[in-house]
């Protein structure tokens, strides 16, 4: 385990004090606005004096801190509004507890106690409650400051979150779980984060393999040698624009204990896309650091796999290239030999994320075999504009899978919403010279002719497409995300991948 890693999981910890004993820093109180959702009559008792204030009712993001009070040893204690019973879901409450912590570390607090409800009006089983609680505290005490001279905040240096004594023992499994995972999330995140010019190919994929070493997965790096040999002909024609060169990062999880079935994610690594010689415009430029999100989530999800010593086989295949125009850039125009065989007509080198996915996809097919094989990319403007910035979508032709990712992005809060893939939109990815070509002839359904074109090179596979070129990114941070990489497909993967 590594040291940073060994530091966030001791962040966030189940404790159970006497409030009247043992003395505090903080005490965070939720406080929900119509009903009492605590039963400790210490907490009671002190939710009732903040709501005998009138700027105080428990609405939600209400605020009022009272220090040294008698009651308990804590110097301050904090009451959270949660806002009305009814309203309150995992996600509320992962909101909350990312919001509570980043108020907390405004005022330069370092240790918190945070108490968590439990009585009985509370709907959602306690479970429940807890992991989305601990899940936006651990989320929501991350700041990616690497690039700034000056640290205006810093993260918690601890979280306690207050239960019965009983529950200690029973949830202490549930802890490190969602440590583990929030830490893998972060990792992706800050990849994501990382601008361009400090993840340039060779340089993102030494990071990755640096990672997986530690946690023992096997590791392979096809360089431009291996790519050009073995025929990656799709991705070598994105890659050749830049001055940096391409590769192939696969990752292998296999452990003992697990059967032959095996599961294998795919993750577009575009380390910027500028649209190459189909040269993007000012405005949609800016945020195309973020085209390797799915290469992020793919390998975060491996070495979380591995730190978390699941029972199932996993395999990522990352293909990480840059999408420059120069000289040596690829054309419109230009007619590549796709891995698999099919020629490929470039009819837009800005389409170049399926390009780099066909190449993966077919290795990956042909090499493992996968039972499942899905793929996250940032691939589509048009599922951004048919399902917004916040919402993933999913393309598959077997219901079961597309049914059980969009219960894991339910579960998660990491949404997922299935578009249709018609076979006579197949019609639209015609080319006059080659097998097929990467731009549908239609402006419409984006979203459908990218996952149909992926389809082409999936042969009979169970396979899934799943774009994320809304949720990978957020301009403005907000609950448990701050700007920039949100980190999806982690938590999503890490609840799939047992299920599928
Ligand atoms: N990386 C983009 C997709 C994207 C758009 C991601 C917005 C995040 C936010 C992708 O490579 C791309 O440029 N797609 C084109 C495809 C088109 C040329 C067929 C698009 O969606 O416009
Ligand atoms: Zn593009
Ligand atoms: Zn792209």
């Amino acid at each position: 385990m590594t040291s940073q890693l060994k530091k966030m999981k001791n962040m966030l910890k189940l404790t159970s004090i006497d409030l009247k004993k043992v003395k505090t820093e903080t005490l965070i109180i939720p406080v929900c606005e119509d009903k009492t959702i605590h039963d400790s009559p210490t907490i009671s008792l002190l939710i009732k004096k903040a709501k005998q204030l009138k700027e105080f009712t428990g609405k939600k993001d209400d605020k009022v801190i009272f220090y040294d009070i008698k009651e308990v040893k804590a110097k301050r204690v904090m009451f959270l509004g949660l806002g009305k019973l009814e309203k309150i879901d995992a996600e509320a409450l992962r909101t909350f507890a990312g919001r509570a912590v980043k108020k907390c570390m405004k005022i330069n607090l370092t240790e918190v106690l945070l108490a968590g409800p439990c009585g009985k009006n509370i709907k959602i089983a306690i479970a429940s409650v807890l992991e989305a609680l601990m899940e936006g505290a651990f989320l929501g005490n991350h700041i990616f400051d690497k690039y700034k001279k000056e640290k205006k905040l810093k993260p918690l240096k601890r979280i306690n979150l207050l239960v019965k004594a009983d529950m200690i023992k029973k949830y202490n499994k549930l802890l490190t779980r969602i440590s583990t995972v929030c830490a893998g999330t972060i990792l992706a995140r800050e990849w994501v984060s990382t601008p361009s010019n400090y993840k340039r190919p060779e340089q993102f994929t030494r990071s990755i393999v640096a990672f997986a070493k530690k946690e023992n997965l096997t590791v392979r790096v096809l360089n431009e040698k291996a790519l050009k040999q073995k025929g990656f002909n799709a991705m070598l024609a994105v890659a050749a624009g830049s001055q940096s060169k391409a590769r192939m990062v696969i990752l292998e999880y296999n452990p003992k204990r697990a059967g032959k079935k095996r599961i294998a994610l795919v993750g577009k690594g575009v380390t910027f896309d500028s649209g190459g010689i189909n040269l993007k415009p000012t405005g949609s430029l800016e945020g195309m650091k973020a085209d390797m999100s799915g290469a992020a989530a793919v390998a975060a999800t491996l070495i979380t796999a591995a730190r978390q010593k699941l029972d199932v086989r996993v395999v990522g295949v990352i293909p990480i290239v840059e999408n420059m125009p120069s000289g040596s850039a690829c054309r419109p125009g230009d007619i590549v030999k796709s891995y698999d065989g099919k020629t490929v007509e470039i009819g837009n080198t800005d389409a170049e994320g399926r390009l780099i996915l066909i190449d993966a996809l077919s290795f990956c097919i042909k090499k493992y075999k996968p039972h499942t094989i899905i793929d996250i990319a940032t691939l589509t403007g048009s599922c951004v504009i048919a399902l917004g910035e916040k919402i993933a979508g999913v393309l598959s032709f077997d219901d079961e899978l597309a049914k059980a990712i969009e219960l894991s992005g339910e579960k998660t809060h990491e949404r997922c919403w299935r578009l249709p893939m018609p076979d006579d939109y197949k019609e639209l990815l015609k080319s006059d010279l080659a097998d097929i070509k990467n731009i549908s002839s239609s402006r419409w359904g984006g979203a459908i002719t990218g996952a149909l074109f992926l389809s082409e090179f999936t042969e009979n596979a169970r396979w899934a497409h799943i774009d994320i070129a809304g949720p990978a990114y957020i301009k403005k941070g907000d609950g448990y995300c701050g700007a920039g990489g949100t980190g999806f497909g982690v938590r999503l993967f890490c609840d799939l991948l047992d299920k599928i």
